[in-house]
């Protein structure tokens, strides 16, 4: 597959960096009054301002003539369209088809799949209010009161990210518990104060193969029985299944009518309003996820529909891109000032690094430019008293997402004006700093002024949205689920696929029984590296004294 010619929209960006990249923040806002108020966007009622970004209406432009000439549109449409864009696995990539209305029809394969999702959607209502109502009793009649999610990845981030994100609306007469890790203790430490008898646990996983996930449903089950003294009749009302894979759903003994499928057009990591979100759906109920998923959709119609000057996923796709191939920028940290998003940055971990992580294009040639940036963050305030002194003072260029919701969902005094005074105030210290002169002239001693000194022109975006609602959340993520897109198209790469994660998924099942330290010197000799082989040489010994 030939890659679109972008190069002299490549060029032509090069060229215009060795122009622009000594300008000033202070001096971009100082030549032009309105930028402020001139460099936003708003859609689908998300505001983003970009006017503390390095770029002038000359870089912008040309980002939005590069996106053109990568086929931005021509890719967008196939996507929405169904074709199969995951080259490398063969597959369409319909996330969209997740929020699609019940009267559209996207086709996959010639057979539409937006009656499947609803009907699914529909199914998901059903078990929703059954449990919910305490109609669905556990093996000993109890009704259900806690509810454990099991899964790992998009399995897992998704649905632990959206429970806390929208604890506020979930029913707070029931637990929800996520496990993940293979380590032992995240199970153990999940269920310690549970009673089995009131615990349902939804095994999440597309393929019912992952180690890490399947280790867990078997012990969980394990769990169950024993806690109940129960034989395996107790299953069918204590595990139910979110998979793509019925016969390995059956094989673990969960009735399949118990099981909420989806396909394989829906990546892991783009899973979360697809039946990988029935947890969310237990906590928060049928009604606000209908109001998640109405927002996912109106961010896709926003980014489908609006031309690319005004398009927040291709802004902010092409800006991130600006900093990572020109400035050299390595990194970007997503900052919500909004204590429920917390684990809003771990979640897009997964959607921007598993997604752009790679290292060949579409033919498999060799990436032209760095591709996928490192994504981190924490909530404000409190990364403000712990690495802001690295993005404000260090010698690293880090571009921030600043998040911020107009209206908090738990108004106590002034905690929320104060807390959106420090995320204005931190765009705007970022942005524009504080000079040598300013530090004298506060009376600052020679010796300590260049301490005391903010280069400023650190870039910023910030994303102000009405209140965190579940519609708000389906927005966000649809946000940065194109914004990830728009960078892929650009590079020509695969974002949907995951290669990399297999190498060290099978040299674990490789070593696994290695650990035995039964078998010593005794069992085949060990051949890894000499450090493989003296770790597990030491473990081995070790474990046993
Ligand atoms: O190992 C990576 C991965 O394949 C992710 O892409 C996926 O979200 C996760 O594992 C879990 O996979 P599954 O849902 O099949 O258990």
């Amino acid at each position: 597959m030939d890659a679109p010619d972008n190069h002299s929209a490549w060029s032509a960006l090069e060229a215009h960096y060795a122009t622009v990249r000594d300008t000033h923040l202070r001096e971009l806002f100082a030549k032009d009054a309105e930028r402020g108020e001139r460099l936003n966007a708003e859609g689908a009622g998300v505001f983003l301002d970009y006017s503390k970004n390095r770029v002038t209406g000359e870089t912008i432009k040309l980002l939005l003539n590069l996106a053109e000439a990568s086929n931005l549109r021509g890719r967008i449409e196939a996507m929405f369209t169904g074709e199969k864009i995951n080259v490398s696995e063969n597959r369409a990539v319909l996330h969209v088809a997740l929020r699609a209305p019940a009267d559209a029809s996207i086709l996959v394969d010639g057979k539409n799949v937006v009656p499947e999702v609803h009907a699914t959607l529909d199914k998901m209502t059903a078990f929703g209010d059954r449990v919910r109502s305490g109609e669905w009793k556990g093996h000993t009649g109890k009704r259900i009161r806690n509810v454990v999610n099991v899964g790992i990845g998009g399995s897992d981030l998704g649905p632990v990210m959206a429970y806390e994100a929208l604890r506020s609306y979930s029913r707070r007469d029931m637990t929800f518990r996520f496990v993940s890790n293979i380590d032992g203790t995240d199970f153990a430490e999940a269920v310690i104060d549970l009673d089995a008898a009131e615990t349902l646990f939804v095994i999440s996983s597309k393929t019912f193969t992952t180690l890490e996930t399947m280790t867990n449903a078997h012990t969980a089950r394990a769990w169950l029985l024993g806690k109940l003294k129960s034989d395996e009749t107790a299953v069918a009302k204590h595990f139910v299944a979110v998979s793509t894979n019925a016969a390995e759903v059956s094989k673990f003994g969960i009735d399949t009518a118990n099981m909420f499928g989806f396909w394989d057009w829906v990546g892991g990591r783009y899973s979360m309003d697809s039946a990988i979100g029935l947890s969310t759906m237990l906590a928060i109920g049928p009604v606000h996820f209908t109001q998640m998923l109405l927002g996912f959709h109106e961010m896709d119609d926003h980014f489908r529909t609006t031309p690319f000057a005004d398009n927040l996923p291709v802004l902010m796709g092409l800006i991130s891109l600006w900093y990572n191939d020109f400035f050299g920028a390595q990194t970007v940290a997503v900052l919500p000032y909004e204590q429920y998003l917390k684990r809003f940055p771990a979640y897009l971990q997964q959607l921007t690094m598993e997604s752009n992580g790679k290292h060949v294009q579409l033919n498999g040639k060799a990436v032209e430019h760095e591709t996928g940036q490192i994504y981190w963050g924490e909530p404000g305030t409190n990364g403000q008293h712990s690495f802001y002194q690295l993005i404000h003072q260090g010698t690293r260029l880090i571009p921030c997402d600043f998040i911020a919701f107009i209206k908090t969902r738990n108004p106590l005094g002034a905690h929320h004006d104060i807390l959106i005074a420090n995320v204005f105030a931190q765009g705007e210290a970022l942005a524009f700093g504080k000079t040598p002169d300013q530090v004298k002239a506060e009376g600052t001693p020679d010796w300590l002024v260049p301490h005391r000194v903010f280069e400023g022109n650190r870039p910023s975006n910030t994303l102000l949205v009405d209140e965190l609602t579940p519609a708000a959340l389906g927005k966000l993520v649809a946000l940065y689920e194109h914004s990830v897109f728009v960078q892929g198209v650009i590079w020509n790469i695969d974002s949907f696929d995951q290669w990399g994660v297999e190498l060290g998924k099978v040299l674990a099942v490789n070593i696994i029984p290695e650990l035995d330290a039964t078998q010593g010197e005794m069992g085949a000799p060990l051949a890894h590296d000499s450090s493989t082989n003296a770790l597990i040489r030491r473990y081995r010994t070790q474990k046993e004294n």
